[in-house]
């Protein structure tokens, strides 16, 4: 039986079944912003707000970070394209840093390349996110063109061209003349390795072609274990990125020579990229980075800035809410 023409009344079909909310009943506060309650939160905004301002700038200047670029100084001035891609030339090279300040474990080494959008449309797109997980799904390379299928016809694992652009260049860490361990293992995304990377896949074909475009990798370990692999697939999002490399597990003295051994393979000169070493301690707050405590102090002080206007223009002309005689139709008589 419909429910609505049941009691015979064809007026009463339009009307809406009653509801506060449909009738706009519902409660409903709506707060007199007094000058005391105004004042009021924005003095507790600036209270909250400065002081983690300043916890998380101090934190970011406490972290100690070394730079090193090393893409000017690592070729000859003359023909850097014909250098890097000559195979037989050294591309051995040593860098120094100093340290400033005492640098606790672990210190981070990162890569760092400019002019390289990751972020290309077609260069994202150049993977089998399929083929990287499953076993079954290993001829499924149709969008990695053209780093698809080997010359035989056997797909390449892992295709595409975010794969074959691995970044190469390695590095070997000297404290004071002694060599100390960068350790490669955990630098990936655990989720990554878990869920992404198959455990029972492993690379074939890759690296193979007439063209190398970086690091080959070892067809002995599945995909889920090569984390430099799992770390340049997670593509960046800006033309300068930072990847992880690894970790050195020992402190780092203040005044201590650090000499870094680079073989410099990879090549960021035919499209004028740069490539630097990055050094890193790490805070609370992560890596360093300015940019949130100066925000939070900027609100911060923003807000008590405004807090004392009001309470100064407040003090200086007092009037009580709510009082007829300031309406214009009042004060013009
Ligand atoms: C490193 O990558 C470059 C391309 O950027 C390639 O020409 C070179 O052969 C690679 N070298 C090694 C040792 O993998």
């Amino acid at each position: 039986m419909d429910p609505v023409k049941s009691d015979g009344d064809s007026k009463k079909c339009n009307k809406p079944k009653y509801s506060k909310f449909t009738q706009q009943e519902l409660p409903a506060c709506k707060p007199l912003l007094t000058p005391g309650i105004v004042i009021a939160a924005f003095s507790l905004i600036g209270v909250i707000f400065v002081p983690i301002g300043l916890a998380s700038l101090s934190a970011s200047r406490e972290v100690v970070e070394l730079v090193g670029r090393y893409d000017v100084s690592c070729v000859p001035d003359d023909d850097k394209v014909q250098f890097i891609q000559n195979s037989q030339s050294d591309k051995k090279c040593t860098i120094t840093l100093n340290a400033p300040k005492y640098m606790k474990s672990p210190i981070h080494v990162y890569y760092q390349v400019s002019g390289f959008y990751q972020n290309h449309r077609r260069y994202v797109k150049s993977r089998s996110d399929k083929q990287l997980r499953y076993k079954s799904a290993v001829h499924l390379t149709k969008d990695c063109e053209p780093e698809d299928n080997a010359a035989n016809g056997a797909p390449i694992v892992p295709c595409g061209l975010v794969a074959w652009s691995m970044f190469n260049d390695t590095y070997v860490v000297l404290v004071n003349s002694n060599a100390i361990e960068v350790n490669k293992k955990d630098i990936a995304w655990k989720s990554d390795k878990n869920h992404k990377f198959g455990k029972d896949i492993y690379p074939s074909n890759f690296q193979k072609g007439r063209l190398i475009g970086g690091a080959k990798l070892n067809e002995s370990i599945p995909l889920s274990e090569q984390e430099d692999l799992i770390v340049w697939m997670r593509t960046a999002a800006l033309p300068t990125f930072r990847k992880l490399y690894g970790r050195i597990e020992k402190d780092i003295m203040a005044n201590d020579n650090i000499t870094v051994v680079i073989q410099n393979n990879y090549n960021t000169y035919s499209f004028g990229g740069s490539k630097a070493l990055v050094l890193s301690t790490t805070s609370w707050i992560g890596g360093k980075n300015n940019f949130i405590g100066i925000a939070y102090l900027t609100i911060g002080g923003l807000c008590l800035f405004l807090a004392m206007a009001f309470m100064v223009i407040y003090m200086l002309k007092t009037r009580t809410l709510g009082d007829p005689s300031y309406l214009s139709w009042n004060r013009d008589k």
